[in-house]
């Protein structure tokens, strides 16, 4: 294995409060850096060719603080220490599928920066002794499976690597991201979820212990693994440091992916995307799971789960939608509603039939052609009744818009509506601009 002292011989330590991070080697055009130039920026991969499990690693990554970026905020250092415990030749799964349709975070990383992604990968896998690293990757990220599948071929090359890398296209659908869809699919299986325990990091590919990771966790493993645990705190707050990639759209004048220390005000990263392009109703917060906040409650949070959870949100897969005065949130929220249903994986009762009633009372609602009264006791019903968080993350948005926008759904439930524009939020599949 490489020291910290070795690697950084390379490579200056960038200064600890120094932004942007991750997103420090994206070229102007965009295009992904290759080994050569990442080599250069960033010195030697962290880890080297030696063998077996990496004790000091799990320390340093449970030092710095740092949880999963994938939405759950679970400790990283805790699940890499629990898989270590499982034994011999477990498996890292990099969870690049990023099913929530308005979040490009993990896409702009394996897209521009891929061995900031692999360097992860690696430093996971030498923490717990895997041999094998398998990177799943959505198949609309088109681009970023590309740069993926350069920079493997690139690594094998040059020998960076002990750790054995696979790269597989996953199913582009919301619950193909839930990490038991995810092993199953790996696996030879469909991309639906199983009910647990067993989790993954007990038994998952080939019954294996497996470590599934988000790709911006393991992006900050790459760099964690080079600058240690003081340098990642410097940013953030002590209970939730470091920094975090959040897709920022709507009505903003820069919409697209911002590295933002934990704690940014809210106010202050809508400053950051050139400022509101007209006057804001409402903020959607953590995507498709997520919660509505109005505009005047959502001013002065701080993005940081601990300041959010005042309001009942989360962080979540850390999409954040500015809605204008001139949009519906009922209309919006309807049309999500219907998406959500959908892509239920049709596999538990009350999350199949739950769901689609929601969604059709939700699309009347917005019609005009049926009030609400029976929506919040569906809602509760779907609840915690699935094998996995689909109907309660759904539950939970559509909840968030009857709160936020009540005096629209009694509008609606009269007849009419105030909003102007045209669809916000999208459900098309086809997407992936990468910002
Ligand atoms: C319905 C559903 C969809 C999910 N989609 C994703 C996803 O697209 N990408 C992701 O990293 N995690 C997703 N997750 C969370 C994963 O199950 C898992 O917690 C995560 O990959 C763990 O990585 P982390 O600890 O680095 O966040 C999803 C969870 C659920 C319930
Ligand atoms: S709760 Fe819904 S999405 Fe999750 S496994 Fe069951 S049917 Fe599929």
């Amino acid at each position: 294995m490489t020291t910290r002292g070795e690697a950084l011989r390379h490579v200056a330590v960038p200064a600890p409060d120094a932004l942007p991070r991750l997103l420090a080697g994206v070229r102007d055009d965009r295009r992904p850096v290759s080994l050569a130039e990442h080599l250069d920026r960033e010195g030697s991969p962290p880890v080297g060719r030696g063998g077996g499990a990496h004790a000091e690693l799990i320390e340093l990554v449970c030092a710095s603080g740092l949880s999963g970026r994938g939405g759950g905020a679970f400790p990283t250092g805790q699940k890499l220490r629990a898989v270590a415990e499982q034994g011999r030749n477990p498996i890292v799964l990099v969870n690049g599928v990023e099913g929530e349709l308005i979040s490009s975070k993990d896409h702009v990383l394996l897209a521009q920066v891929p061995h900031l992604v692999l360097d992860g990968a690696a430093v996971a896998a030498a923490a717990i002794g895997a041999r094998e690293a398998i990177v799943a990757i959505g198949a609309g990220l088109t681009r970023g499976y590309a740069a993926i599948e350069t920079a493997i071929a690139e690594r094998e090359h040059r020998r960076v690597d002990r750790v054995s890398f696979r790269l597989v296209r996953a199913p582009d659908r919301f619950v193909a991201g839930d990490e038991t869809a995810l092993v199953n699919f790996v696996d030879g299986g469909p991309a639906k979820p199983t009910f647990t325990p067993p989790r993954p990091y007990e038994r998952g590919i080939r019954g294996i212990a497996t470590l599934v990771q988000n790709v911006e966790t393991v992006a900050n493993l790459a760099l964690l693994a080079r600058f240690g645990p003081r340098w990642f705190r410097a940013l953030g707050t002590a209970k939730e440091p470091g920094t975090v990639l959040v897709t920022l759209g709507g009505a903003v004048r820069r919409p697209g992916v911002y590295e933002i220390p934990l704690g940014l005000p809210l106010r202050e990263l809508v400053v950051w995307a050139g400022g509101p392009s007209a006057p804001i109703r409402a903020y959607l917060i953590g995507g498709y799971f997520g919660t509505w906040v109005a505009a005047a409650e959502a001013d002065a949070l701080a993005l940081l789960d601990s300041d959010l959870r005042t309001v009942g949100a989360s962080l979540g897969a850390r999409a954040i939608v500015a809605l204008a005065e001139t949009s519906c949130g009922i209309v919006e929220t309807a049309r999500v509603a219907r998406y959500l249903a959908d892509e239920s994986a049709g596999q538990c009762g009350p999350c199949v039939r739950g769901l689609d009633a929601v969604a059709t009372a939700l699309a009347q609602l917005a019609t005009g052609k049926q009030s609400q009264p029976r929506l919040q006791r569906w809602l509760e019903n779907v609840s915690g009744r699935g094998a996995c968080r689909h109907p309660d993350g759904a539950a939970h948005f559509i909840a968030s818009a009857l709160h936020v926008f009540a005096d629209e759904a009694a509008q609606h439930a009269a007849g009419s509506c105030s909003g102007s524009d045209g669809p916000v939020l999208t459900v098309a599949r086809k997407r992936r601009r990468v910002e």
